[in-house]
């Protein structure tokens, strides 16, 4: 990581990303979360405090080891057991279902192959299990979606790999993962192209359909 990747850019989006609203959002996506959990792109740990008690272990990944001390102080502020590895999330070291839920919130914008990234949170999901997600994305709306096209060069520099123009609702349903609930909103106080907001819950199966059987595909 240059030095910008590693100094500068996990400040400034620390500072940005742990605003009021940005907290209260975090708030209210995790208020269900329980069990144990899977967070995917941990980055500064910002989600740490707005978990409730009901999570009982938090395993999470990221390949960058972003504000490690800071990362460290908020683990420490947790009642839960906080274990945290540093690769990406497109393969993931776990056995299949072994997670209650799993939590990305601003991060498939960055993974290189969130589709695949997806796939892995669908094998690790308990058949019960359900992935909560909080992610900005391509804009329904033409002229907006069209500026995210014409920025997204330059995003992905100053952003450190982020895109503005994603459908994320495609993505999981690319992966194979069924979107029980669907938010879609402008977030407060962010500029519309990065605020266009996807937030929901996905199941690794269809509600009262297991998953079908593994095929060698032919
Ligand atoms: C905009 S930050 C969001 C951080 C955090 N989720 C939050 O809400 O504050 C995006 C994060 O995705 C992480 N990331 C990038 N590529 C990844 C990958 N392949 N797998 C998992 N996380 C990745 C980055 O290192 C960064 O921490």
């Amino acid at each position: 990581m240059g030095l910008y990747a590693k100094h500068i850019f996990p400040r400034l989006m620390d500072r940005f990303m742990r605003g009021q609203e940005f907290q209260r959002l975090r708030e209210d996506l995790l208020t269900s979360a329980d069990g144990d959990v899977l967070e995917i792109g941990l980055g500064t740990g910002l989600n740490l405090a707005c978990y409730p008690q009901r999570v009982l272990r938090l395993r999470a990944v990221d390949p960058a080891p972003l504000l490690p001390a800071r990362v460290a102080k908020r683990s420490a502020a947790v009642s839960f057991p906080v274990e945290i590895t540093h690769l990406s999330a497109e393969r993931l070291p776990y056995e299949d279902g072994s997670f209650d839920c799993v939590v990305s919130t601003w991060t498939l914008c960055t993974i290189p192959d969130s589709v695949q990234a997806l796939r892995e949170v669908r094998r690790v999901l308990k058949p019960t299990g359900r992935f909560l997600f909080l992610e900005h994305g391509r804009s329904d709306d033409a002229a907006t979606a069209a500026w995210q096209d014409r920025l997204n060069p330059i995003q992905n520099v100053l952003g450190c790999g982020c895109n503005l123009n994603r459908r994320i609702d495609q993505l999981i349903s690319k992966a194979g993962l069924h979107i029980l609930q669907l938010d879609r909103f402008v977030m407060e106080g962010v500029p519309r192209i990065g605020g266009e907001l996807y937030r929901g819950i996905a199941t690794p199966n269809r509600i009262g359909v297991s998953a079908p059987p593994e095929t060698d595909g032919r």
